[in-house]
């Protein structure tokens, strides 16, 4: 598996959070005033999805407890030894792709 189109710009305008799901996982795609980022989307808390979170300041915001992480590095604002995995994001025309096998901060 590579690249897999998860959604499109249209869907992940700027200061959006768009949850989307490969092989069954969530995923949390972030549109941080036009740059795009992939985080895991499950928080490492007590599983809350990232994907229907906020995103506040480059910080994606988890809707269950309100655990926040940075979107590029997928550190953890509260406490710097919990980190999400952040994966590869590219654009083609209007589709966004993401490639989960290899994430950027393991
Ligand atoms: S599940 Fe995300 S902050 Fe608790």
């Amino acid at each position: 598996m590579a690249f897999i189109k998860v959604g499109t710009l249209t869907e992940l305008q700027p200061g959006c959070v768009l949850k989307t799901h490969v092989d069954g996982h969530p995923y949390a795609l972030v549109n941080d005033g036009g740059k795009l980022h992939c985080v895991d989307g499950e928080c490492p808390c007590t599983g809350g999805p990232l994907g229907d979170g906020a995103l506040r300041g480059g910080l994606v915001v988890c809707p269950w407890h309100g655990w926040r992480y940075d979107c590029a590095s997928g550190v953890c604002a509260y406490d710097d030894s919990v980190k999400i995995d952040v994966f590869p994001v590219k654009v083609e025309g209007q589709d966004v792709f993401i490639d989960v096998r290899n994430p950027l901060n393991g």
